[in-house]
């Protein structure tokens, strides 16, 4: 990760020469769950270039957020022997399908375009299997932060964005006192788990992070800071209106837009929203990270499965190449709320947030507290992620104690190991 710091100039130009390299045209079928306004308008940008490379695009969203339905249906797919071309896939998930032998490697145009020196090295391991590029990388977007309505901060009386919990508390009464939505939030077991995470942080640092969310170890799952944790999850809770179950993040997010809620809880790709409805980041809608010293990681890739035929083999190097090119990285995240995954991108183009985050992810790096997303599949095998989920909505959805969510959470994570 750390030459994410470096400006690569050489790369750069290494970028531009061998991009062509790759063969142009084919087919893909590229399965995603980009279906909210922002997220249809960047995917919008993939197949714009790729039918410009002379590519044909078959598309095939699968409505969720978070991509937990979307994975459902890849392994229908794959299951009944017609996987897709392209598929939007991470973390560990990549390192699951590329073991069951699913995934055609694109080492050939990654080492012709020299994707390893231009490429933070944490996040170019998450993209190999055995060696060898198995997926693309588009971008990087940051979980840690809270979105809010100037208008609505100010009718509340709240001067600036909070930087502690007890701030963030704080600042939500004032929204409650003066009748808005302390906090726009979806009641799904994803949204659920992008707050605990986002909490676990800020509470007990990225040590315990990591010791918790990363390498699952029992003590800090059950222990007096996993406590404390859910007791801010708690304060959260009583934050949310009484419609928030079932509703999709992107509904929370036009909440803030409109000012009926002061805060979200989410990644930045609800910048990507904002800026669809024209709204300007750091103007119109304020970010600020949440409490606590980090940087939550999550990132989107495209893995390439194994199908049959010149044409569709032509589509994955084709679309390979073009997802890493430093032209569509700019276009494509600009869009998004993310920033580029390659570090040689000029971020000159982009908003407040973006610098912010890009500033951020760098000190994260330099002090170790970047943490990889669990709620976005960066962190855990899903076996696991889906105990901790079903845990912290349960608690989220009852009056369980923080104690008690604590020690059933170690016993969750040991089950699903
Ligand atoms: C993905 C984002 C997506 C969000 C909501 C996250 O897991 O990384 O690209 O916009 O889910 O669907």
């Amino acid at each position: 990760m750390v030459s994410i710091i470096k400006t690569l100039t050489t790369a750069a130009l290494a970028g531009g020469i061998f991009a062509s390299a790759a063969q142009a045209g084919g087919t893909v079928e590229v399965l995603h769950w980009w279906t909210s306004g922002g997220e249809a308008k960047a995917v919008g940008e993939l197949k714009k270039a790729f039918e410009s490379r002379g590519g044909t695009w078959i598309d095939s969203p699968i409505a969720g957020g978070g991509g937990d339905a979307a994975m459902t249906a890849l392994r229908a797919r794959v299951v009944a022997g017609n996987p897709p071309t392209a598929v939007q896939l991470k973390g560990p998930g990549i390192q699951e399908w590329a073991l069951e032998g699913a995934l055609n490697d694109v080492d050939g145009v990654a080492t012709a375009e020299n994707w390893d020196s231009v490429l933070p090295p944490a996040l170019a391991s998450i993209m190999k299997f055995e060696g060898k590029y198995v997926a693309a990388p588009v971008n990087i977007h940051r979980v840690d932060w809270i979105w809010a309505n100037p208008d609505a901060l100010k009718k509340a009386g709240v001067e600036a964005m909070p930087t502690t919990w007890a701030e963030f508390n704080a600042a939500a009464e004032k929204l409650r006192a003066a009748g808005i939505i302390p906090l726009a939030h979806g009641g799904q077991p994803w949204q659920d788990a992008t707050l605990f995470e986002d909490v676990v942080l800020g509470v007990g640092g990225a040590d315990f992070y990591r010791k918790a969310l990363v390498e699952l170890d029992q003590a800090a799952l059950s222990g007096d800071m996993m406590v404390a944790s859910f007791d801010q999850l708690r304060m959260l809770r009583g934050f949310v209106d009484p419609n928030f179950s079932g509703r999709d993040w992107n509904l929370a997010t036009a909440m803030v837009s409109r000012g009926e809620a002061g805060f979200q809880i989410m990644g930045d790709w609800a910048k990507g929203e904002f800026l669809a409805a024209g709204l300007v980041p750091g103007v119109d809608i304020l970010c600020a990270p949440t409490p606590g010293d980090g940087f939550v990681l999550n990132s989107d890739s495209f893995t390439f499965f194994k199908v049959a035929g010149a044409d569709n083999l032509a589509g994955q190097q084709t679309l390979a190449s073009l997802i890493m090119s430093p032209d569509f990285q700019s276009v494509f995240n600009l869009a998004k709320g993310s920033i580029p995954a390659r570090t040689d991108v000029p971020l000159d183009d982009f908003d407040a947030c973006a610098k912010l985050s890009h500033a951020d992810l760098v000190a994260a790096v330099a002090s170790n507290a970047l943490v990889p997303s669990m709620a976005h599949e960066m962190a855990v095998p899903r076996s696991v992620r889906g105990e901790i989920m079903d845990l912290v909505t349960a608690f989220f959805n009852s009056d369980m104690s923080s104690q008690d969510a604590a020690k059933q959470l170690a016993a969750a994570v040991a089950r699903a190991q």
